[in-house]
């Protein structure tokens, strides 16, 4: 093969003294040229191994001018990097080559393009202000025998002609050292990416193993999913109790408080078709998709590209878990979506793990209760009374009134232990106390019904310590209070949002329902809310109900834990 520009066919005659020298000569170029590319693979750094690529391939074909661009998978221009024009002379001229004119030709066709004078190609795009003039081109693409990724390409010959075929081969082993080098960089990246989710998930599961609260658990996954994929927003869609809609309930990121409550539509959001169907979904800009869920419309964040994949197995999903970036950003790549997919059903797994050994540690809990009832009511209580039975005959016997008052009243004594210990007995059999994680359920099974009433979903805080208990007594009266007034809210307020707040401590249980309605009349009949305003008296506390400053009306309800 004949590769140097001045090595031209046609040169001295086969077997003689000038053939010699030009095998010589070309043998020298051929070594140079296999240093040059040992040297090119040798090198880790992409940026490094692109930059030597296109140095050497303008200083051994004798160019002026090179330059090698590579885009990813989404069609961005991912590298760009030249020789021949110095970073002054680049800066004036503006930024990378958007790839229309004649530069992306090679890459568009996947064919290599010689040209003898620019200017007067049909393809040009013309150059931009402060280019060099520049005459002769060759361009070859940049692939993997499949895909091309970018194109690398010369212009102006130094001796001033235009570039042969030889060039244009020549050129071709210079695209493959830097294809070859793309996809180890590649390959590494994903490599290192998979180590990155690795390390994430066991610390994810080990978190929850940990036993925090629940909500926090989804925070920790989604927060965690999100700077994974570097995206700017993530949320966990709920499935509400009719399966027919999906709510937010936890997100994180920007503007993350304002999507909370949100109600998408089970049969029309790309979240819904992923819960139907596990199966995960990459959205390229959610704005721009037929599936758009109708409450994007309305708030923040400006989300474009989203992935959002199952939280759990297919058939078994606790919801949907989309990650987004603002509006304009890259797409994820397909990479990110698997490795997510993974991340959120071994997510699922250890949540329902975590969720499963509370509820274990319950059960023991109760059934420890039961067996001390059991003892004390067949043990305890019969020989007590065994013993107040011996001392009352005892005490007919006895002369001395002194000894008999006495005795009697040690009979009283065991009397009143016995009912203590029965007492003692119905407690521990009452149901017990709830824990935290009852009372969440409770109320929010109360808010997920009203949702559809309401047009919407309230939104749920808690302030709970997880070691608080709630009387089970309680949390009926506080059920019945949720239920009463977000059926105000829904029939008398008009409002478009409702917030639910529940905050347990210090002694006292306080809930707050406030919505942005047309507000509560001043005076005027009053039949659910005095109720409301009884049950709280009864139990020690008070309710107290008003027009909001700002619009909209606020209840608080409040008790004390122990009355
Ligand atoms: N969130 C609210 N926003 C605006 N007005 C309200 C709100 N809650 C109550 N009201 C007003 O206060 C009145 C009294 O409410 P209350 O719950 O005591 O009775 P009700 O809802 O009308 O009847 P019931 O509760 O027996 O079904 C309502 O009729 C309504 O006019
Ligand atoms: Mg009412």
């Amino acid at each position: 093969m004949t590769y140097s520009p001045d090595a031209g066919a046609g040169q001295g005659s086969p077997g003689g003294p000038a053939a010699d020298s030009n095998r010589t000569r070309r043998r020298g170029r051929f070594v140079e040229l296999l240093v040059a590319m040992v040297a090119i693979a040798g090198e880790l750094d992409l940026s490094v191994v692109l930059q030597r690529v296109v140095d050497l391939a303008a200083e051994q074909i004798g160019a002026r001018y090179g330059a090698l661009g590579v885009r990813g998978t989404d069609g961005r221009l991912e590298h760009f990097v030249w020789t021949g024009i110095d970073a002054e002379q680049a800066a004036r001229i503006g930024p990378s080559p958007d790839g229309h004119g004649l530069l992306g030709e090679p890459r568009r066709r996947s064919a290599p393009l010689r040209i003898d004078d620019v200017g007067r190609h049909p393809a040009a795009a013309g150059f931009p202000p402060h280019h060099p003039p520049m005459r002769s081109f060759v361009g070859v693409p940049i692939g993997d025998g499949r895909r091309t990724l970018g194109s690398l390409y010369l212009a102006d010959r130094r001796d001033g002609r235009p570039f042969d075929s030889d060039d244009e081969s020549l050129l071709a082993l210079f695209a493959a050292a830097a294809s070859i080098a793309l996809l180890n960089a590649r390959r590494y990246e994903t490599s290192r990416e998979q180590e990155r989710w690795l390390a994430a998930n066991y610390r994810l599961t080990h978190h929850l193993l940990a036993g925090t609260d629940p909500d926090s658990q989804l925070t920790t996954i989604i927060r965690t999913a999100r700077r994974l994929t570097d995206a700017d927003f993530a949320v966990v869609f709920h499935v509400d109790q009719t399966r027919e809609h999906m709510v937010i309930r936890t997100a994180d990121g920007v503007e993350a408080e304002s999507t909370l409550g949100r109600v998408l539509p089970m049969d029309a959001s790309r979240a819904g078709d992923v819960f139907r169907s596990g199966t995960p979904v990459v959205v390229a800009d959610m704005w721009e998709d037929t599936r758009r869920a109708p409450w994007l419309s309305e708030t923040l964040p400006p989300v474009g590209p989203c992935a959002l994949v199952p939280l759990g197995l297919a058939d078994d999903a606790l919801g949907v878990v989309m990650v987004s970036r603002l509006r304009g950003r890259s797409p994820f790549p397909a990479v990110a979506l698997r490795m997510l997919e993974t991340f959120a059903s071994q997510a699922a797994v250890a949540l329902r793990l975590a969720r499963e050994r509370t509820w274990r540690e319950q059960v023991a809990l109760y059934a420890d209760r039961e067996r001390i009832a059991h003892d004390l009511h067949d043990q305890v209580i019969q020989r007590v009374f065994a013993t107040g039975m011996l001392l009352q005959g005892t005490a007919r016997m006895v002369v001395l009134p002194e000894v008999q008052e006495r005795l009697l009243r040690a009979v009283g004594d065991l009397d009143e232990t016995v009912r203590q210990i029965r007492a003692t007995i119905y407690q521990l059999e009452e149901p017990p106390a709830g824990t935290v994680e009852d009372v969440r359920s409770a109320l929010l099974s109360v808010t997920d019904q009203a949702a559809d009433a309401l047009g919407f979903a309230p939104i749920v805080r808690f302030d709970l310590s997880p070691d608080v208990e709630l009387p089970v007594r309680l949390r009926e009266h506080l059920v019945a209070a949720v239920r009463e007034l977000l059926a105000n809210v829904a029939r008398h307020a008009r409002a478009g949002r409702a917030d639910v707040e529940l905050a347990v401590g210090a002694g006292r249980l306080a809930l707050t329902v406030a919505d942005n309605g047309v507000g509560l009349p001043a005076g005027g009949r009053r039949s659910g809310l005095r109720n409301l305003a009884e049950r709280a008296l009864s139990l020690g506390g008070e309710m107290t109900a008003a027009a909001r400053a700002d619009g909209g009306t606020v209840v608080v309800w409040q008790v004390p834990l122990h009355a």
